[in-house]
C-alpha cells in the first residue's frame, strides 16, 4: 500500500510480466470469454506408489489483523449487539468458518502486531484504553484482545498463532504475554488471567518475533534483525507443558539475502521462517488493478504473477537447505493472496475488496503449490479471513456472504494432514500475447482412510481441458467430486445475490478400466475423490 517495503516488493517484476502488463492498460474490458474452442489435451499421472511427506494441515491457515472491518464487525460485534453472537463473536461468521476446519489462526497482525501492547486488551472492556491504529487508521477500542482471540480459536478448533511486537515492544513484554496465557502456576500474571475470567491456561503453539521487520516492523537490516531475533527468542519460555514453536520474520518475494542472513545466523534458534508474497494483477503497488473489472490480459497477468509463488518457495527453500538439510525449520508463508486497488468510496486503510472466480483460481493454484512443497512449507496463512484482501467472508453489518475463495478452502480441506501423492502433469500453454503459462495446475494426496484426493485448476479462461489420467499404484473404481466455475470470469457473490458462484457436483469423467478421462471446464477449480 503505502510503505517503502511495498515499493521494494515491486522490484521483482520479470520481463514476462512487462509484456503481459503492457496489454493490460488498453481500454475495454471483456468479462465473458468464449468457451467454444476445442478442449486442450493434457496427461496426468498420479503416483500413489511414490507417497511423499504429510501435508501439514496448517497450510490451510488463516490470518486476522486489526485492520478495516476484519476484527470489529467481521468477527467481533460485542455481547450487546443485535447481531446474533456468542460471547461477542458473531454466530454466522463463526459457523461458516467452522466448515473450513481452520487449523491455525494468526493474530493480531501484520504491521499492527508491532504496535500492539497486549496489556491494553485484557480486563474489563469498559476500562480498556482506546488507541490509534497507527498502521491502518481509526481508533482501536481493544474490546477484542487476548481472551477474545483465544475464545475464537477454541470455537473454531484452530490453533493460535500469536505475532509478538518487536518494533515497539520489549523482550520483557513478550515474555510476560506468554506467561500470562500459558502458565498454570500461582504467579502474579497467571493469577491476573484468572481474575480476568480464565482459570485454565491456554496452549499457544506458535509465536512470531515481529512482522516484516525489513519494513513496517522496524525497517531493519537482516544482520540487525537476526541479532534481535536471537535476543527475543531467548525469552520465549515454555510454561506448564506448553511448547512454543518460535517463528522468525522471513523474507518477501525474491529478497533472498534476508533468508541467507537469517538462516546463517539464527537457524538453530528458530522453528520456522516466514515468507510473504502478494499477487497483484500489475507489478505496481501504486496501481494494482481492479478486483472486479478485468479481461483476458489482467486475468493472465494475475495468474502469471501468482505462479511465481513456486519459484520463490523453491529458491528460499534452496537457501534453507544449505543450513538446514534435515528440513527442521518450516517455511511459513504466513501472508499470501491477492491485493487490488481500493474500491471507490471505501476507506483507504480498510483493504476491503470483492472476490471473484479469478481469486478462486489463484487460491487453488497456491494451495496446489503449498501441497507440492509440503516437505518445507509447514504453514500458510491467507490474507485475510474476513473483509480484508482475499477474504473468505464479506460482511455488511448483519449481512454475510461467502466468497469463491471460501469455497476453494472448503473443497481443499480434504488435503489437511493427508500424505502428498506426487503428480506428473503435462499441460498445454495458456498464452496471451508474448506471455505464456501452463494451463493446468494439480496436486494430490491420500488420507488416513486410503482415499485419494486430486485437485485440479484449469486456469485458462477460454478452453476446457481433457486430461488423460493414469493412477499408478492403485486401482480406481469410483470418482466423485465438486467443481467451482461460472460463465463470467468475474463472477462473484454479493449481498443481493449471495449464491451466484458455488461448487456443484462434478460429472465430467469417464472411467473405463484403468483409463480415466477428465473434462475440466475452462476457468475452474475441481477437487475429486478417487476410490
Ligand atoms: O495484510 C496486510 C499487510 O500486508 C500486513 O499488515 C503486512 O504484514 C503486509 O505488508
Amino acid at each position: 500500500m503505502h510503505s517503502p517495503h511495498m515499493i521494494l516488493k515491486s522490484t521483482s517484476v520479470s520481463l514476462l510480466f512487462v509484456f503481459a502488463i503492457s496489454g493490460l492498460l488498453r481500454p475495454g474490458f471483456a468479462h465473458a470469454v468464449g468457451q467454444n474452442r476445442e478442449p486442450n489435451k493434457a496427461t496426468l499421472v498420479v503416483r500413489v506408489d511414490q507417497a511423499g511427506p504429510v501435508i501439514n494441515k496448517n497450510i490451510y491457515g488463516q490470518f486476522a489483523e486489526h485492520l478495516g472491518r476484519l476484527i470489529y464487525e467481521g468477527l467481533w460485534v460485542g455481547e450487546d449487539s443485535p447481531i446474533p453472537n456468542t460471547r461477542g463473536l458473531r454466530n454466522d461468521v463463526v459457523a461458516a468458518l467452522k466448515e473450513l476446519h481452520v487449523p491455525v489462526l494468526r493474530w493480531p497482525g501484520g504491521c499492527f502486531a508491532d504496535e500492539y501492547h497486549w496489556r491494553d486488551g485484557i480486563g474489563p472492556r469498559d476500562k480498556r484504553p482506546r488507541r490509534p491504529n497507527a498502521s491502518w487508521g481509526g481508533v482501536d477500542t481493544n474490546a477484542f484482545g487476548t481472551h477474545e482471540f483465544l475464545a475464537l480459536c477454541e470455537m473454531l478448533g484452530a490453533e493460535p498463532y500469536i505475532n509478538g511486537n518487536v518494533g515497539s515492544g520489549t523482550p520483557q513484554e513478550m515474555m510476560e504475554w506468554i506467561e500470562y496465557m500459558t502458565s498454570d502456576s500461582d504467579s502474579t500474571l497467571a493469577q491476573l488471567r484468572r481474575q480476568n475470567g480464565r482459570d485454565k491456561s491456554w496452549k499457544v503453539p506458535y509465536f512470531a518475533v515481529g512482522n516484516e521487520s525489513w519494513g513496517c516492523g522496524g525497517e531493519m537490516r537482516p544482520e540487525y534483525y537476526a541479532d534481535e531475533y536471537r535476543r527475543y527468542a531467548t525469552f520465549i519460555k515454555n510454561y506448564s507443558g506448553n511448547h512454543v514453536q518460535k517463528l522468525a520474520v522471513g523474507s518477501h518475494d525474491d529478497y533472498y539475502e534476508w533468508t541467507e542472513v537469517l538462516m546463517s545466523r539464527a537457524a538453530g534458534h528458530m522453528n520456522g521462517l516466514s515468507l510473504h508474497y502478494y499477487t497483484l494483477p500489475t507489478s505496481d503497488w501504486s496501481r494494482k488493478g481492479s478486483a472486479i473489472q478485468f479481461g483476458d490480459k489482467e486475468w493472465h497477468a494475475t495468474i502469471a504473477r501468482t505462479l511465481r509463488m513456486e519459484e520463490f518457495i523453491e529458491k528460499h527453500s534452496a537457501i534453507m537447505d544449505k543450513y538446514d538439510p534435515q528440513k527442521r525449520v518450516g517455511l511459513m508463508v504466513d501472508e499470501w493472496g491477492t491485493w487490488y486497488d481500493r474500491e471507490p468510496g471505501r476507506d483507504m486503510g480498510a483493504l476491503y475488496q470483492q472476490n471473484t472466480l479469478r481469486d478462486a483460481v489463484v487460491a487453488g493454484i497456491n494451495l496446489n503449490i503449498f501441497n507440492r512443497h509440503a516437505d518445507r512449507v509447514q504453514m500458510a496463512n491467507i490474507a485475510q479471513m474476513v473483509n480484508v484482501l482475499q477474504a473468505m467472508i464479506l460482511t455488511d453489518k448483519e449481512k454475510m456472504v461467502l466468497t469463491p475463495t471460501y469455497y476453494v478452502f472448503k473443497m481443499y480441506k480434504v488435503h489437511q494432514g493427508a500424505t502428498l501423492v506426487p503428480v506428473d502433469l503435462t499441460a498445454p500453454e495458456y498464452k496471451v500475447d508474448q506471455a505464456s503459462v501452463p494451463a493446468l495446475s494439480a496436486s494430490a494426496s491420500r488420507d488416513k482412510e486410503g482415499r485419494l484426493h486430486l485437485s485440479i485448476v484449469n486456469l485458462d479462461p477460454n478452453s476446457s481441458a481433457e486430461i488423460s489420467t493414469r493412477v499408478s499404484g492403485a486401482t480406481i473404481k469410483s470418482v466423485t467430486g465438486e467443481v467451482l466455475t461460472a460463465s463470467q470470469m468475474n463472477a462473484m457473490n454479493t449481498f443481493e445475490n449471495p449464491n451466484t458462484i458455488k461448487p456443484t457436483s462434478f460429472t465430467g469423467y469417464k472411467l473405463q478400466g484403468s483409463q480415466l478421462t477428465l473434462s475440466i471446464p475452462a476457468k475452474s477449480v475441481v477437487v475429486l475423490e478417487l476410490r
